[in-house]
């Protein structure tokens, strides 16, 4: 017992004293570290990937964190949303549908900006939601760059559990969405909550449509993440679950056709299923 805690004291220090102070020199690390960690920019640095810092150490240090496998796992994840809703696009083009897209919690929305890029001559209509004004205007910023219309993209300012967005969609004939992501959403709320989600967004989806949410199993930087780094509720503790628990909730709430993927670090699974 004496030796469990002596052992917790020093691996305290180590990471509170020791690595935090090396981190305020990197730019990603700083924000981590100061309760940005979870916000749809700090995302974004890890999708764009160019390291910066204080000095040639905190470039160094950034450039380090990038190359994390926690990193590399959420860059992956981007690029495997893309793949997805691309076949699910693909597919709408052979029935003349036009995809909607409700992205719930969308950040910077850069895979969003990706799916348009590749699809610029498809029917495609997003609505990204984000209560984050920071990670809304460098969403905004990051579409308009790539030229992309508001027609395409809107981000609308909202909290996607207390404006009611998702009770109001099933009620909305007007424009109902065929595709809802719920990225890097998942892992902050409790079960009861994942579950009533999941009812809602089922509701609001259009007949045969298709949900994609992300979820983590693991992560290989969880000590790293609970000991130094902070979102703005504290620290960045996460629910893991595992790929089971999705496939029976998904097929609990009347999802078919449930996909679960999981990438080389055993950290993402991805979850598709249809109404
Ligand atoms: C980890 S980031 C994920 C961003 C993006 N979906 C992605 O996968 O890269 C989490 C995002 O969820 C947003 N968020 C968290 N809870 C929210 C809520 N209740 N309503 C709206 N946005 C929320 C945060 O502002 C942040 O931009």
């Amino acid at each position: 017992m004496l030796f469990e805690n002596m052992k917790t004291a020093i691996e305290d220090f180590f990471y509170k004293k020791v690595i935090r102070n090396i981190l305020m020199l990197s730019n990603f690390g700083r924000r981590s570290v100061l309760g940005e960690a979870a916000s749809g920019y700090n995302f974004d640095y890890m999708y764009e990937n160019k390291p910066h810092g204080f000095l040639g150490i905190g470039y160094l240090i950034d450039k380090m964190l990038l190359n994390l496998p926690a990193v590399q796992a959420t860059r992956l994840r981007r690029v495997n949303i893309v793949k997805i809703v691309s076949n699910e696009i693909e597919n709408h083009r052979l029935q003349g549908k036009t995809t909607k897209i409700l992205d719930l919690a969308c950040g910077a929305g850069r895979y969003l900006s990706d799916i348009v890029k590749i699809f610029s001559k498809n029917k495609i209509e997003i609505v990204g939601i984000d209560y984050d004004n920071k990670s809304l205007k460098l969403a905004k910023n990051l579409s308009e760059k790539e030229g992309i219309s508001k027609e395409q993209i809107r981000f609308v300012k909202g909290n996607v559990f207390r404006l009611s967005i998702l009770k109001k969609l099933g009620k909305r004939v007007d424009w109902r969405p065929n595709i809802v992501i719920a990225s890097g959403l998942t892992v902050y709320i409790d079960d009861d909550e994942v579950i009533n989600m999941l009812k809602q967004i089922y509701e609001g989806l259009a007949h045969d449509g298709c949900i994609l949410i992300d979820s983590q199993e693991s992560n290989p930087s969880r000590k790293l993440m609970e000991k130094v780094l902070k979102t703005k509720q504290g620290a960045w503790i996460l629910y893991y679950r595992s790929p089971a628990q999705w496939r029976h909730w998904l097929h609990k709430c009347g999802f078919r056709d449930i996909v679960i993927s999981c990438d080389q670090w055993k950290m993402y699974n991805l979850c598709s299923a249809r109404k």
